[in-house]
């Protein structure tokens, strides 16, 4: 699958947060997004997942060269997108088994109770989660981590092929952000699904790999280059 953003503008409430972004990820491919906090990384990935609060003003984002705008985030997910929240929302009565149940079965794909409950205990513990988590509503009363973790899980279990991680390592502990990173990339490797991560430090990219780094400033691409630009950033911080 490829994704391609081609010149997009949005607005948000009124007002344009997205002033022209370029970006073109394709399978396999592995790329980074940094930029100082309300430079617009949320906004870009609500309006890839189609977010109604987003509206686009001009420009174009394609999946697979057709182009998705208009279309529900419920159609994109089916089309193989994947979004993980930067805050992930909690549903108090929402059980996880029947969430992740739900949403397998949204993508068509047929899974059998027992296959379901095998992979979900495979993914509690490759994630180092509790296995007791599953038993409870959507992430409600989960600590900040253990939010960000289940979004991972369900990543591995829908199998998506472009996925956005907004910031999966915020809020993790040292050995979580190691962890986490390593069931992106065994997912990745497994499923050669493109991804683009967002991320404010250099820490996660230690256990992973990326090919490209894109920084976003005030609604727009400024620079982009290789990982070592993320280390750059990180001790000198978003003076070029
Ligand atoms: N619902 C909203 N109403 C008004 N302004 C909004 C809304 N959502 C986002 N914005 C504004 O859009 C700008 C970009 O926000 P966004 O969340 O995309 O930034 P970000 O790059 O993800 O920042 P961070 O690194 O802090 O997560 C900010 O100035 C923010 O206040
Ligand atoms: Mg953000």
């Amino acid at each position: 699958m490829k994704l391609e953003i081609r010149d997009l503008h949005a607005e948000v409430e009124g007002r344009e947060v997205l002033k022209g972004v370029n970006l073109s990820i394709r399978d396999g491919e592995f790329h980074v997004l940094m930029g100082p906090n309300g430079s617009g990384k949320t906004t870009l990935s609500s309006a890839i997942m189609g977010h109604p609060k987003v509206k686009v003003t001009k420009g174009d984002i394609l999946l697979d060269g057709k182009s998705v705008l208009g279309m529900p985030a419920d159609k994109r997910a089916k089309l193989g997108l994947f979004l993980e929240f930067q805050n992930p929302v909690e549903i108090e009565g929402l059980g996880m088994v029947n969430f992740l149940n739900s949403a397998k079965a949204a993508q068509s794909e047929r899974t059998s109770f027992k296959d379901l409950m095998a992979e979900i205990k495979s993914g509690t513990e490759k994630l180092h989660l509790k296995e007791d988590i599953i038993g409870r509503s959507l992430n409600h009363g989960f600590s900040g981590g253990e939010k960000k973790k289940m979004e991972i899980l369900q990543m591995r279990l829908l199998k998506p092929k472009m996925v956005v991680l907004d910031e999966p390592d915020s809020g993790l502990d040292v050995d979580a952000v190691k962890i986490v990173a390593e069931n992106v990339s065994e997912f990745q490797k497994e499923s050669k699904a493109g991804i683009l991560l967002i991320t404010h430090y250099a820490r996660i990219l230690d256990y992973m790999k990326p090919q490209h780094v894109h920084v976003l400033m005030d609604g727009r691409i400024v620079k982009e280059d290789g990982p070592a630009l993320a280390k750059e950033i990180e001790k000198n911080g978003y003076k070029f």
